[in-house]
């Protein structure tokens, strides 16, 4: 029996609905697979209320997972049955089995658990692009992480940290202070007490950051242009707390001939060569230790309402994964 967790309509975690569908036979292109861990993500949220609208209901949520190939359709080059195989940002990923474009699917190393991919593929490519492309750190650099405890941040203040990057991580917590500070973190600020700026000029003896990358969106905006130094970037990558709306793009010059960038992994992973590149440097980075992937905590995915109703809450830390 295939099992998914699907939507008929946007709202609370209420709304994600465990149903029985048929996987079907892959078409051209595509293989079927079997998923043995999912990812939880904050874009699943943005999707399950609607901020991020979705085609015609129903919708299975979910944009990550590991698992096995079962069955291979005509023109699946390059993939066979019994591979073990990862994706991210491909839609429907809430489910026991689904067919898939061969497109999104990256081949696992044997180093690499399927958990582990499942938590860090979509975070993980999220983080590489971050640091290589949208701003690239820099040995000798100081940043500014938000939500250096959650999926992401984890990931990328060891990443940075491993480039001699200094990092300075907002989290929400004490708990989550000390978990930023195993995870790459110099310094960290709770931002919910703190005045980030005032904390960031401290820190960094009156200069500012380089760059701050922001999932946090509307309720950080300005605490990240104030403690950014002059040209500095902020990397506005996400909404936890709403997304920004009426920016004033003045403000770039009021506060140091500014850059702002507003990215998303699907343009970074958007080829196959990319994806390739994308993947490759994540396995490596994981492989050779310089970066380790946190399982917060793992939930079965018929209780995968629960573990919105955490993240949604800010109870999560690291990465979560889903078991079908
Ligand atoms: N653009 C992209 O390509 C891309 C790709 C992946 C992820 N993202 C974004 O990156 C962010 C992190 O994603 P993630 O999956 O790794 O999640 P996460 O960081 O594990 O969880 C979100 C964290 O954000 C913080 N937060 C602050 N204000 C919040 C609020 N009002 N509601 C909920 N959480 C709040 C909380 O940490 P504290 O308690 O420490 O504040 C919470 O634990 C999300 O905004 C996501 O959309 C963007």
């Amino acid at each position: 029996m295939n099992s998914a967790i699907r939507i008929h309509q946007y709202g609370g975690p209420e709304v994600l609905t465990l149903e029985t569908v048929t996987a079907g036979d892959p078409a051209a292109g595509e293989v079927r697979l079997r998923h043995s861990a999912i990812g939880l993500n904050f874009i699943d949220v943005y999707q399950r209320t609607g901020l991020y609208p979705l085609g015609a209901f129903p919708q299975t949520l979910g944009m990550e997972a590991a698992g096995v190939i079962e069955a291979v359709g005509p023109n699946g080059e390059g993939f066979s049955t019994g591979d073990r195989v990862a994706y991210a940002m491909d839609l429907g990923a809430y489910c026991n089995e689904r067919t898939i474009s061969v497109d999104k699917l990256v081949k696992l190393p044997d180093g690499i658990e399927d958990q582990t991919a499942a938590a860090m593929m979509l975070q993980g490519m999220t983080a590489r692009y971050l640091l290589k492309s949208s701003y690239p750190g820099q040995a000798g650099d100081t940043i500014l992480v938000m939500a250096a405890a959650g999926g992401v941040g984890t990931l990328l203040s060891q990443w940075a940290n491993h480039l001699g990057v200094t990092v300075i991580g907002c989290v929400g917590s004490p708990e989550k202070a000390r978990l930023a500070q195993e995870h790459g973190c110099h310094h960290t600020i709770l931002y919910k007490d703190e005045d980030v700026a005032a904390r960031v000029r401290d820190i960094t003896g009156g200069a500012g950051v380089a760059a701050v990358y922001d999932s946090i969106g509307k309720a950080t905006l300005t605490a990240s242009l104030d403690s950014l130094r002059p040209t500095g970037t902020l990397v506005s990558f996400g909404n936890a707390s709403g997304p920004i709306s009426d920016f004033n793009i003045g403000l770039l010059a009021q506060k140091g001939s500014l850059y702002i960038q507003r990215p998303t992994l699907a343009t970074y992973i958007r080829s196959r060569e990319l994806l390739d590149q994308c993947a490759g440097d994540l396995f490596d980075a994981v492989q050779s230790g310089a970066v380790k992937v946190r399982i917060g905590q793992t939930y079965p995915l018929a209780d995968v309402a629960q573990a919105h109703r955490d993240l949604d809450a800010r109870k999560t830390t690291g990465a979560t994964v889903l078991l079908p």
